[in-house]
This record gives C-alpha cells, structure tokens and sequence, in this order.
C-alpha cells in the first residue's frame, strides 16, 4: 500500500493513546477512518481532532463499541458501511485493550475474564467482522495490537500479569497463523502484528475505570497496595528495578522502569 488516500480504516480503541494517534495521522494523509471505542466521547472528541488536521473530503466517523460484545461489534460494522457508503475497507487496526487480571490464583474470576474478553475476544470478533471486507477489497491489511507482553509473561518480579499475557499471546499466535491462511485463501490481503514495549498513553488510568477503580490519586492505601503487592514492591526496590520506595507508587515511571528492564534481560 503505497499511500493512504482515498482508503477506509477502521481503528477500535480510537478514543486516547496509540489508536487516537492513528485516527488523526490516518485522516492527516487523506485516508477516511471509522473509529470506535466504549467511551463514546473519548472517540468523538478523536474524531473531531482529526477533522481539523484533515482535508474536506476526508471523512472521519466516530462510534460507540465495546468490542468484547460481538453484537456491538457487527453493529459497529453495519454502521460505518452505511455511514462511509462502502461495501468494503482498506486498513483494519485491532488496537483497543485494556491491562488486567493479574493474578489467576489470588485474582478476581470476573477481572481476569473480562480483561482476556476486551483483549482477545475483541480482536477476535472484529477478525470475524472485518476479514471478509478486507477481503472484498482485494487487497487489505489486518494490523492487530500484541505488546511485549506477548513475549514476556510477566510486568517484572513478583508481578504476574496473566489475562494481559494469555491475551496478548494469543493474538501473536492468531495473527502468526493467519499469514499462512491468508497467503493460500486470500494472497491480496496482509495482516500485521503490532508488538509495542512501554508508550507513555493512559493506558493505566483507563484500565482502572474499565475495572471500575478510582484514579491513582483518588486510591486508599490497600487499593495501591492490591495493584503493586508490597512485597513485589519490595523485590523490585531490591533488584534496583526502583529507586526508592516512594517510586513504585509512581505508575509512569514503573512501566517505564519495568520495560527498561525487560529490555535489558531478554532471556526472560
Ligand atoms: N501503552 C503501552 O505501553 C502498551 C504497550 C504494549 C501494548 N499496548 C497495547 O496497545 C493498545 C493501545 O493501548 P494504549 O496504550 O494506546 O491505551 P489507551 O488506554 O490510551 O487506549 C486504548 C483505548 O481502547 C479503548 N478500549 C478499551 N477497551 C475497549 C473495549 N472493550 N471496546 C472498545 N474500546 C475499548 C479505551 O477506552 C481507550 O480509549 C492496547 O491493545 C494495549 O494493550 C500498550
């Protein structure tokens, strides 16, 4: 695809961070974009961005979609055929997820399901919706969002991270295993998987309301002390992962510590 003009591109997860980026750089280079995502102002508000960086016949479309729900999912699909006047699209960017469901021994069922559900089912149901009308294009792509967290099973010592892990495999297995089905029953049409280390987007703050937490600045003790047990704080204060105490509260620069080490110890 030697240019984005005149395409269509679906992006899920559209309202903040990396899929926020790719709906206003989409539009910016003359590619049309029906954005989606469960907070239905976060996406207007994307769209709305990416209007104004856009020329006049670029057409950007908002919807409200939880893709963990295959009916929405459909829905979402029928919309923007019927909102874009097409029968088929171009690009399709899998991004929406949200982090989760930590511990499967001492974690919440409900958590654990809901966060594999959002990050796997997701890609999975849109796999379903879009494929075909990548496919009637002839020559679409399929972009799904993995993480570094499909390479390695864990945030860092002490800190499993198993729904986000399972998922986020899954979805690096998935598309793996696409490339040869795509390349016997549909050669014009690619799929591409996205593995991002640590990006510095709002990804923790939104997965907290997904679960329906308060924001870090608003969290009691023990709520901190659930999401960063003190003993794996301890550990990462002993392995030097942490500076001081006081920074493993610090979100921002946890993740960023912790991908910094994850970098530096490749044979985990
Ligand atoms: N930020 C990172 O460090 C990082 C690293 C590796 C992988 N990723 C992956 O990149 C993708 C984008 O993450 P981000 O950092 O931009 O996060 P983000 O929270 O800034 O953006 C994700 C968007 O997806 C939406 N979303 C969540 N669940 C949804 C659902 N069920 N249906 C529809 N929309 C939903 C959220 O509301 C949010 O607007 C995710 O799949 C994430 O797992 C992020």
């Amino acid at each position: 695809m030697d240019s984005f003009a005149g395409k269509l591109a679906v992006v899920t997860g559209g309202g903040s961070g990396m899929g926020r980026e790719l709906v206003i750089q989409l539009a910016a280079q003359g590619c049309s974009v029906a954005a989606c995502d469960w907070h239905a102002d976060a996406v207007e508000q994307a769209a709305a961005m990416a209007r104004a960086g856009a020329a006049p016949d670029v057409r950007v479309t908002a919807h409200a979609c939880d893709v963990s729900d295959e009916a929405q999912v459909l829905r979402f699909r029928d919309e923007l055929l019927e909102g874009h006047g097409r029968e088929h699209v171009d690009l399709v960017f899998s991004n929406a997820g949200i982090g989760g469901g930590g511990s499967f021994v001492t974690g919440s069922r409900e958590e654990w399901e809901r966060t594999f559900a959002v990050d796997w089912q997701g890609v999975y149901y849109c796999a379903r919706a879009f494929l075909p009308l990548l496919i009637a294009g002839g020559d679409g792509i399929l972009v799904h969002t993995s993480s570094v967290n499909g390479f390695w099973a864990a945030l860092g010592p002490g800190m499993p991270n198993t729904a986000y892990a399972t998922a986020k495999f899954a979805i690096k297995g998935f598309s793996e295993a696409l490339i040869e089905d795509l390349r016997t029953n549909a050669p014009g049409v690619r799929v591409a998987v996205v593995m991002p280390g640590h990006v510095g987007t709002d990804i923790v703050a939104n997965s907290l309301r997904a679960r329906g937490l308060p924001e870090l600045e608003a969290m009691t003790d023990v709520q901190l002390a659930d999401l960063i047990p003190p003993d794996a704080r301890a550990k990462m204060i002993d392995t030097a992962v942490r500076a001081t105490p006081e920074a493993a509260y610090d979100y921002a620069e946890l993740f960023s510590g912790l991908a910094a080490a994850a970098a530096e110890t490749p044979e985990r």
